[in-house]
């Protein structure tokens, strides 16, 4: 059997066997498959597709690939969230200390922000001091003492996705489902969360457009994770325009905070929405229950409280959580202002473009974000405004012209607007 081989017969539309797809990832993932290789294979999956049993095996494997431990001797369930990567999608930030403090034990491996869409190691990284990088000894008995715990999954786990992963977003083959499958279910088999809720994105802003390719996406990774014996719900949701009502590090987690002491948005919405379904599940309660607890931990100040208490226990400075001026904003500001009367369209895809150009984000891997710039919108996507309304202030550095040009550009007014559902579909555990 060669690379070679498995490249060809992939390229010619065969179904690679179980052997032919351990062969491969063991190649990646000990070096001797070249990038040239990968992407040619990659690209292979991406024009003929995989069927559902290569696709599990893909992700067996490549979960394989790396360090895996057994499960720590950690009390009860422990959930985790996946969201496929949005824009002011800060769900984590409100989830985890929620479902912390009514008791639901979260251990959470988060990313880095991916092109324009954010990441949550980052946005943690705006509290000062904060380490992503726990040892999985610190990751576990962290999860056991404070019942939460959010960090980078280490150089030794799933190395076969790291080098596809990096092949991928540089070959234009990062919207293929059954590698965006495999990468996603790969990490999520290779930790130890008994519970995963999938927010897999839709729209504008998402790797997915439309919300049938993105429930295809997330029936087949239900069924990755339920071959492999875990319990795993997906939510399809809408990324058309950003979820939050801010874009950029330091914003989005004031915003989250904000959301904690009470704030009613979208984000509020989808982040209690994750929080009821997981702590129904863990907890072996109602629904109904689940709501009244999760809203009961917002109300009373406890899930702000338990934030402060993760922040805290991974070195972070937690007076941030009660004080935003720890969390500062760029101190010039120019206001985006509508041009026109009629309904408002944001781009979540145009600002979270522009974000990067600000240099909230990323434009080469390795490169510093700038967690103090961003854009707080002020009126919402679907919004009947009128010209000269002020739509929203980016937070920027002085001669950051192409990323305000571009923030504008992602506000558009039209004489109709037709709203997409914010939850499309929900796969629930027993399906
Ligand atoms: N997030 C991942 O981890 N992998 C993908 O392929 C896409 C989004």
């Amino acid at each position: 059997m060669t690379v070679y081989d498995i490249i060809d017969a992939k390229k010619r539309g065969l179904a690679l066997s179980p052997e032919q797809i351990e062969y491969f990832v063991r190649a990646v993932a000990d070096g001797t498959a070249s990038d040239a290789q990968i992407a040619a294979f990659c690209m292979a999956v991406l024009l003929r597709g995989m069927t559902d049993e290569e696709c599990f095996r893909l992700t067996a494997a490549m979960a394989e690939s790396g360090e895996v431990r057994p499960r720590p001797r950690i009390t009860g369930i422990c959930a985790d969230k996946h969201s496929t990567g949005g824009v002011s999608d800060s769900t984590t930030l409100v989830l985890v200390p929620v479902l912390a403090s009514v008791g639901v034990k979260c251990a959470k491996y988060s990313g880095r922000g991916l092109g324009h869409t954010g990441g949550t190691l980052d946005k943690l990284e705006s509290f000062p001091g904060f380490r992503v990088d726990l040892s999985p000894e610190e990751f576990e008995a962290q999860v056991e003492s404070v019942g939460a715990a959010i960090a980078g999954q280490t150089e030794s786990t799933v190395p076969a996705d790291k080098r596809m992963y990096a092949v991928r977003d540089v070959t234009a083959t990062v919207d293929s489902i059954p590698l965006i499958a495999s990468s996603v279910m790969s990490k999520k088999l290779a930790s130890f969360a008994d519970a995963i809720l999938l927010d897999v994105k839709y729209g504008d802003g998402a790797f997915v457009r439309s919300p049938e390719e993105a429930e295809k996406l997330a029936r087949l990774m239900v069924s990755v994770g339920r071959s492999a014996g875990r319990k795993v719900c997906a939510a399809v949701t809408c990324m058309d325009s950003p979820l939050g009502d801010s874009v950029g590090c330091n914003a989005e987690v004031r915003e989250a905070i904000e959301v904690l002491k009470g704030k009613k948005n979208a984000l509020a919405r989808l982040s209690l929405f994750h929080c009821r379904k997981l702590c129904a599940l863990a907890l072996g309660i109602s629904e109904e229950e689940a709501q009244r607890r999760t809203e009961e931990a917002v109300a009373s100040g406890a899930a702000l409280r338990k934030l402060a208490e993760i922040v805290a226990a991974q070195g972070g400075d937690a007076r941030a959580v009660y004080d935003e001026t720890l969390l500062p904003l760029a101190e010039e500001v120019r206001e985006i202002r509508a041009e026109r009367g009629g309904y408002l369209h944001v781009s979540a895809l145009g600002l979270g473009k522009a974000n990067v150009l600000l240099g909230g984000g990323r434009r080469r891997a390795g490169d510093a974000v700038d967690h103090a710039v961003g854009i707080l919108l002020q009126r919402r996507a679907g919004e009947k405004v009128r010209e000269g309304d002020l739509l929203a202030r980016v937070h920027c550095r002085s001669g950051a012209e192409e990323g305000v040009a571009a923030a504008k550009a992602a506000f558009t007014v039209s004489d109709a607007f037709e709203p997409r559902p914010l939850i499309y579909e929900f796969i629930d555990w027993e399906e």
